[in-house]
């Protein structure tokens, strides 16, 4: 593949419908991507990130069915009114695809879950948005710049958070030490079933863009 930057920033997607559950991923292949990944800038380049790579097919069944179980109780807490992003443009086909990967993930070739140190979730200074920036910014750009680089390879992943839900039953599976290690989302690595996507739909900058102050409409002058 040889897709223009412009390309690959438009076009790395969620894959979940079209991973080939079927072909192997090496892992050199994922250490050369998780290479690339922590070239990503990280708060006092104090590289304090972890990583963990599941390939034992056991171990990503496992960890299947903690996503699974957690994907139910985000489900359960739903109000009445049902999933808050149920009416963005496409959210039934983002269902489907959804459902396809819960339904599949224990076939993954492998696995990726990104780790980040301190704790935002109990009261104390880590909860500080200073803090918490400093944290979530100092791992997510990575884990972005590894899913460019799968795409570059014909491979794909989707950013799933769901496990989170069970986010200690995955911490005992892996021996993550819970009470230190925030845990990023759990990411399937696949080769994907082709390799042409397209930029998706995203709300116009004349919406969300403000210029020298929060964006009003009209406020870009678009
Ligand atoms: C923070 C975050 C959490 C997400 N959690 C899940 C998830 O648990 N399960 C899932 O199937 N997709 C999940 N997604 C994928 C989004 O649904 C997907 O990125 C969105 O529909 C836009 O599609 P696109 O990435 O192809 O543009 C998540 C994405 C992000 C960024």
């Amino acid at each position: 593949m040889n897709l223009s930057n412009d390309e690959l920033l438009t076009t790395t997607r969620a894959v979940r419908k079209r991973l080939d559950f079927e072909k192997p991923v090496t892992r050199d292949v994922i250490e050369r991507c998780l290479e690339l990944a922590v070239q990503a800038p990280n708060g006092g380049n104090m590289n304090s990130w972890r990583w963990i790579v599941i390939d034992d097919p056991d171990i990503v069944a496992k960890a299947a069915d903690i996503y699974r179980g957690g994907m139910a109780d985000f489900i359960a807490s739903f109000d009445d009114d049902g999933y808050v992003g149920k009416n963005v443009p496409g959210a039934d086909r983002i269902e489907t695809s959804t459902t396809h990967l819960l339904e599949n993930f224990h076939r993954s070739p492998a696995l990726l879950l990104p780790l980040i140190p301190g704790r935002t979730d109990p009261p104390g200074p880590q909860t500080h948005v200073f803090w918490q920036a400093c944290q979530w910014g100092s791992i997510v750009q990575a884990v972005w710049s590894f899913m460019l680089a799968l795409r570059a390879r014909g491979l794909g992943s989707a950013w799933t958070t769901a496990h989170l839900w069970r986010e200690q039953d995955m911490a005992d599976l892996l021996g993550i030490p819970h009470n230190i290690y925030m845990q990023v989302g759990l990411f399937p690595i696949a080769y994907t079933l082709g390799t042409d996507f397209k930029p998706a739909h995203r709300e116009p900058l004349s919406t969300v863009l403000g210029w020298n102050g929060f964006p009003t409409p009209g406020s870009t002058g678009a």
